[in-house]
């Protein structure tokens, strides 16, 4: 469906010998150019300086400048200028800003083929790979468009048809190992394009059974099992959660299990991902305000497919099953009400107060059903509670569980690619807040500690000997106030680059 219009290339000649319509070249806010610029005619370097010196840039983040060049052997080209900003503030993050504005100064200015003479040698003490894959990274992530509702000649904004193409220069002998990180990199963002574009894609387009159809279309090309349970078979394993939060909506509610094993004798994982294809609050109805961003409300799951797209994609010697449990929450004279007592599929009885606590309903018959694959972790992703963005804003997910070793190494890998998370606790005083007078618990705590009361409701539905996480992405999920270049307004994907970096790191 994507697709990120960016093809990144490296190459390892001098920079003039690739054919190319503009070279980049980066500023640092100190006015000074880069040095490491082999390759680049005296002639050029002297233009750059006279620019600089007449003040037509200054080398800030985010400024540009595009000067005409003539190239000896390939004719005229142009320079783009790219402002680095200080060059003692320069991390993996901002590497990442500049890929992505590269390709959007060049979409914008006619440029299809780039050469970047950025200089990548031991940022402060980031390794040239290191910078490498994040200006590439940028790059692709800079061009992810969501088109598939912008027609040919509507009024807005089009988008680009042609891809760009960034040349990226590395030594002779590095190159190999360079494209082959490069290609598994690609892997990851691909599967982050699809957690994006899913996340994206309305309600009236992403009902439960289409987000199964993902699910098995994926499965074509790929070694993985696909296996989707109809209302019949939610029925016939008990799962009344799942049923119930969906039984307001004529789109029925699914489950839909993945399997991807591939690792033999190694550890098995098992994700779950909360896919509430829209979330109205049901009879307990939500404000208007805002609500069209319920369509978010699965991004959990869409994060568990984009997951194992990528680990299958990369051939990753790995054992992982998701699980998405898929439902619509809506208001009708099917639709369950405060009050009801629903049987979940692991034997416990909950009083559901509020129609709007949904997340949990079905998670807890997933997380349930998710043990009969006896793994040895189990993390779950799920847009569960406002209460989490007023703790923690877009900045970082919540991170709730008990195993603080398995905690730790969360949040470790989501550290290292940008995808930070916090810890929050599951104090047993919270437990209490869950108590009902006529069930086992109710589905809310009351708005105190209102993310950690939905992780206590969680942690009854699985086995204290399991390691177990529970990450709540609600207010990192989707972003429409994005500054940052590489994240378009809209979904973000969020959960697929640290699972992947958690599963190369912890699981091979
Ligand atoms: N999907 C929402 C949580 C949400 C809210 C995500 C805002 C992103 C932004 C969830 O189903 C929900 O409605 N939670 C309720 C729980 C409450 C009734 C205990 C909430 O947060 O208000
Ligand atoms: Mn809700
Ligand atoms: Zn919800």
């Amino acid at each position: 469906m994507n697709n990120a219009r960016t093809i990144v290339e490296l190459f390892a000649n001098a920079p003039l010998s690739w054919s190319c319509d503009a070279v980049a070249m980066g500023i640092y806010a100190d006015g000074s150019p880069q040095k490491a610029l082999e390759g680049i005619s005296a002639g050029w370097f002297a233009e750059v300086k006279q620019a600089l010196s007449a003040g037509w840039m200054q080398g800030k983040e985010g400024e540009f400048l595009i000067l005409p060049i003539v190239r000896e052997s390939f004719g005229p080209a142009r320079l783009l200028l790219i402002g680095l900003g200080k060059r003692d503030g320069i991390t993996p993050r901002t590497l990442e800003d500049i890929g992505a504005r590269l390709v959007k100064t060049s979409q914008a200015h006619g440029i299809s083929r780039l050469g970047c003479l950025i200089p990548m040698n031991n940022h402060n003490g980031i390794s040239k790979g290191r910078c490498i894959q994040a200006l590439a990274e940028g790059a692709w992530r800079g061009s992810y468009r969501f088109d598939r509702f912008k027609s040919k000649n509507g009024e807005n904004e089009q988008p680009p048809e042609k891809s760009i193409i960034l040349g990226l220069a590395v030594k002779e002998k590095q190159k190999n190992r360079m494209s082959d990180k490069l290609e598994r990199l690609r892997h990851i963002c691909d599967g982050q394009f699809l957690a994006q574009d899913l996340g994206n894609m309305p309600g009236n387009w992403l009902t439960p059974e289409r987000l199964a159809g993902e699910a098995r279309k994926m499965a074509e090309n790929l070694p993985i099992q696909v296996t989707v349970w109809n209302e019949k078979e939610l029925k016939k394993n008990r799962m009344h959660g799942i049923l119930a939060v969906g039984q307001g909506s004529a789109h029925p509610p699914r489950l839909i299990i993945m399997e991807y094993r591939q690792g033999e004798d190694r550890p098995v994982l098992a994700v779950v991902g909360k896919a509430v294809t829209f979330d109205s609050g049901g009879i307990s109805l939500k404000p208007g305000a805002k609500m069209e961003e319920m369509k978010f409300d699965m991004a959990g799951g869409a994060a568990v497919l984009g997951f194992i797209h990528a680990i299958a994609s990369m051939n990753l010697p790995v054992n992982v099953v998701g699980l998405i449990p898929a439902a619509e929450n809506l208001p009708s004279g099917h639709a369950q009400r405060p009050g009801d007592v629903i049987e979940t599929a692991s034997g416990q009885w909950v009083e559901v107060i509020n129609t709007d606590a949904e997340g949990r309903l079905i998670l807890a018959d997933a997380l349930h059903h998710a043990q009969s694959f006896e793994p040895n972790m189990v993390i779950d992703l799920a847009t569960l509670t406002g209460a989490c963005v007023i703790a923690l804003g877009h900045e970082a997910s919540g991170l709730m569980g008990f195993d603080t070793q398995f905690l730790r190494k969360l949040e470790r890998a989501g550290s290292q690619v940008g995808e930070k998370m916090w810890r929050l606790p599951l104090f047993p005083g919270y437990q209490e807040q869950l108590k009902s007078t006529v069930a086992d618990m109710k589905n809310v705590g009351g708005r105190d500690a209102g993310a950690i009361t939905g992780g206590c409701f969680l942690s009854r539905f699985i086995d204290k000997k399991i390691p177990w996480a529970h990450i709540d992405i609600a207010g990192t999920a989707w972003d429409m106030g994005s500054k940052r270049p590489s994240q378009p307004k809209g979904a973000t994907g969020v959960g697929v680059r640290f699972l992947c970096r958690f599963a190369q790191k912890e699981l091979v």
